[in-house]
């Protein structure tokens, strides 16, 4: 058997076929890998093998994420295979956003730029393959917003139910309408993400329901390929350091098993280090790192971030994130305030990238390194953002309104006036009367 799910508990490392529909070891309870006994490979060979499918019109070829099917070999029969051409995105420089940070170069890989606009989609390809393949017919998941986004559009193009839990009042806007005009029913929780999580996990255990949150390793195994496809852009020199924002901390968690393996296969001939960034009112890796804790999670109890992607206080993930922090030695979890993603994030947006709230953590994270004297100036640094601008316009628009409040609990209407962000980079919009004289007066022409 070439692919099996395995316990990640080292005193434990039971195996079970990959068929079981299971989220957790039925021995200790820890999470479960998707592992694989991979024959000896050709590294060049298959680095070849990956290049050329760029040139080729077979839709699994000119998807990012099956491109690298070798390295993700759980399928039996490709006709599982949904793709909307996921991955495939840039490796961007970003002058503005180095400098601000204090780095001679950055490279930023927007995730963001996925169809539909974040990582999620990596991962949800490989995920809805896994449950046509167990012959699910209805697949689930709790999210802040972009999960839900994609799984209801690979569900929807797979022909299956989506259900969705969300926490009420709590999610961007771009992200919600994404659910509502894909077709998943969607469900409003009374609670944060932490409590609808918990009720999803229960009800996919309880039925029929197929689990499409990182919890599920399948989903991982397609995250994995953002490390392969970053490492390709970079000819498979390896960056210094990878930094990338902390939520359920899925994300890290797979990048981290894809450079491992990588490196196992010999594709790569060093690790990077690795920098996993928190917002300050959602930190429980932040908090654990600094604490030296490793072995029991420090929740928090009622996360808080406009940030809302990552406003989660149980990640459940965090296991995994420590092992990718193990594997990719040197690194850390860190946390920022609201003020510097604010402000960081319109830095990316000044460079013409952009991005959502969540993705700026990174170049907020990676100034306060360069300044705390962790980070050279010099070295190869690549930030992954992971959503798109136009998930949440109401942020944006608030911040270069100079109106962004920290306390505001819904994303279009601020209730608490205390705790406001300073926009320090606001690009304020110009009342003016439409005559060419004014017109031209204020700009200068
Ligand atoms: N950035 C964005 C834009 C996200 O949507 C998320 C997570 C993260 C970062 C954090 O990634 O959870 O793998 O550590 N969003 C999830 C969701 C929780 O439901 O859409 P993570």
């Amino acid at each position: 058997m070439i692919a099996y799910l395995q316990c990640i508990n080292k005193t434990c490392q039971e195996k079970f076929p990959i068929t079981t529909k299971t989220y957790h070891c039925s021995k200790c309870k820890a999470l479960l890998d998707v592992n694989y006994n991979f024959a000896k490979i050709d590294a060049q060979e298959l680095k070849t093998r990956f290049r050329e499918r760029r040139n080729s019109f077979v839709p699994i070829d000119q998807s990012g994420v099956w491109r690298f099917r070798e390295l993700i070999p759980f399928l039996t029969d490709e006709q599982h295979i949904i793709t909307l051409f996921e991955g495939n995105t840039p490796l961007y420089d970003a002058p503005k956003s180095a400098a601000y940070a204090g780095l001679k170069k950055l490279l930023l890989k927007h995730q963001g730029l996925n169809p539909t606009g974040s990582f999620k989609d990596n991962g949800m390809t490989t995920g809805i393959a896994q449950a046509l393949a167990l012959g699910a017919k209805a697949v689930a998941c709790a999210s802040t917003g972009n999960t839900s986004a994609s799984m209801a559009a690979y569900a929807a193009r797979a022909g299956m139910l989506a259900a969705v839990f969300i926490p009420s009042g709590q999610i961007a806007y771009g992200k919600l309408s994404q659910s509502l005009d894909y077709g998943a029913k969607t469900l409003q929780i009374d609670g944060d993400f932490d409590t609808a999580m918990q009720l999803v996990l229960e009800l996919s255990q309880e039925s029929d329901l197929y689990l499409l949150n990182s919890i599920n390793p399948f989903r991982l195994e397609g995250q994995k390929t953002i490390a392969f496809e970053l490492l390709e852009q970079c000819a498979w020199q390896v960056p210094d350091r990878l930094v990338i924002p902390g939520g359920n901390l899925g994300n890290s968690s797979a990048i981290g098993k894809g450079l491992a393996e990588a490196y196992q296969l010999g594709l790569i001939d060093r690790m990077p280090k690795m920098h996993i960034i928190q917002a300050e009112g959602a930190n429980p890796l932040a908090r654990m790192w600094a604490q030296g804790e490793r072995e029991k999670l420090l929740a928090v109890e009622k996360a808080t971030t406009l940030a809302t992607a990552i406003k989660i206080g149980h990640p459940v993930s965090w296991q995994k994130a420590l092992r990718a922090l193990d594997w990719c030695k040197g690194g850390g979890c860190h946390q920022v305030s609201e003020q510097e993603i604010a402000d960081a994030k319109a830095i990316i947006g000044s460079d013409g990238i952009g991005c959502e709230p969540a993705s700026a953590v990174t170049l907020a994270g990676i100034r306060n390194l360069v300044n705390d004297g962790i980070i050279d100036k010099e070295e190869k640094i690549v930030a992954i953002l992971t959503g798109n601008l136009l998930k949440d316009p109401d942020y944006t628009v608030n911040y270069h309104l100079d109106s962004l409040y920290q306390k505001s609990q819904t994303k279009t209407e601020i209730i608490d006036q205390q705790n406001k962000i300073v926009a320090h980079f606001a690009n304020q919009p110009i009342q003016v009367s439409a005559e060419k004289t004014v017109i031209k007066q204020v700009l200068g022409l």
